[in-house]
């Protein structure tokens, strides 16, 4: 571990990726020169810890944030507000799939057997995934290639119990300016055009707009979104026509979810 701290690892990280690869010196050797090389930690091990599932993952996906777990709870509550038995509930950008699977998970938990259709523009993150779905058991998914809702089965129309969604929301400039470690993740996973005159709006703006008829009739949408978004979402959603919305603040006192019930 010495060594790897001298070539330019932090200690903690040095002490990772040993339990990783200490095994097998050229695997660690070569992880060791991804990391040093800027590529992020978790594409270099391979998976992560993301609530109560280990995620796999790699660049094909972004890397869940803590601050998703968050809306998670947020979600799970909602959830139990409503008090379905079997509720069917979108991942919407699922991305690795590290918001539906965690809440099929945690519902199963809790004696509430949930169906998820989980979707994503990229069939490279659905692959990645369908295989974190298959690591954990998880069987009450369907995966859909879809460009939001465009390509989602009609019948599907009015009947999800739950909208949940991370969606890209950093704008073009705002990019720009972003740590080097983050353009190791999908661009289109990141950064969306601006909308309404606000950076980064236009998925946020779509999904909230076009959310509300597939939700079935106490349906409820959970977005996370950018913290300069805030305004801007609570009016969107007021505009198609919501019957409450608020927004969920993150410990630094920053609007990051929105939650719209039809
Ligand atoms: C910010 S990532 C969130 C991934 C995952 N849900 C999470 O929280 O870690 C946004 C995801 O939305 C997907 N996406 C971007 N544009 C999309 C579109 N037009 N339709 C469907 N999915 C899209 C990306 O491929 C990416 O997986």
């Amino acid at each position: 571990m010495a060594r790897l701290v001298a070539a330019g690892l932090e200690r903690r990280e040095a002490r990772w990726l040993v339990e990783e690869f200490g095994d097998d010196p050229d695997a660690l050797e070569a992880a060791t020169c991804r990391r040093l090389k800027g590529e992020p930690l978790q594409y270099v091990i391979g998976h992560w810890p993301f609530r109560n599932l280990d995620l796999d993952l790699d660049e094909r996906v972004l890397i869940p944030r803590p601050e998703t777990e968050e809306l998670v709870d947020v979600a799970l509550q909602e959830l139990a507000a409503g008090n379905q038995s079997a509720p069917l509930v979108l991942d919407l950008g699922c991305g690795s799939g590290a918001i539906g699977l965690s809440l099929l998970t945690e519902l199963g938990e809790r004696g509430i057997r949930a169906s998820l259709v989980a979707l994503d523009a990229s069939l490279e993150a659905l692959a990645n995934a369908r295989a974190n779905a298959l690591k954990h058991g998880l069987h009450a998914v369907s995966f859909v290639e879809s460009d939001w809702f465009g390509s989602l089965d009609p019948t599907l129309r009015g009947r999800f119990d739950l909208i949940v969604a991370n969606p890209p929301y950093v704008s073009e400039d705002e990019f720009t300016h972003l740590e080097p470690v983050l353009r190791y993740e999908p661009r289109d996973a990141l950064v969306a055009s601006d909308a309404n005159g606000v950076g980064g709006f236009s998925d946020l703006a779509r999904i909230i707009r076009e959310a509300f008829d597939w939700l079935g009739p106490t349906g409820v949408l959970v977005l996370e979104h950018g913290d300069l978004q805030g305004e801007a979402v609570q009016c969107a959603a007021k505009t198609a026509g919501y019957r409450e919305c608020h927004d969920v603040f993150d410990i630094a006192g920053h609007p990051r979810v929105l939650v719209a019930r039809k």
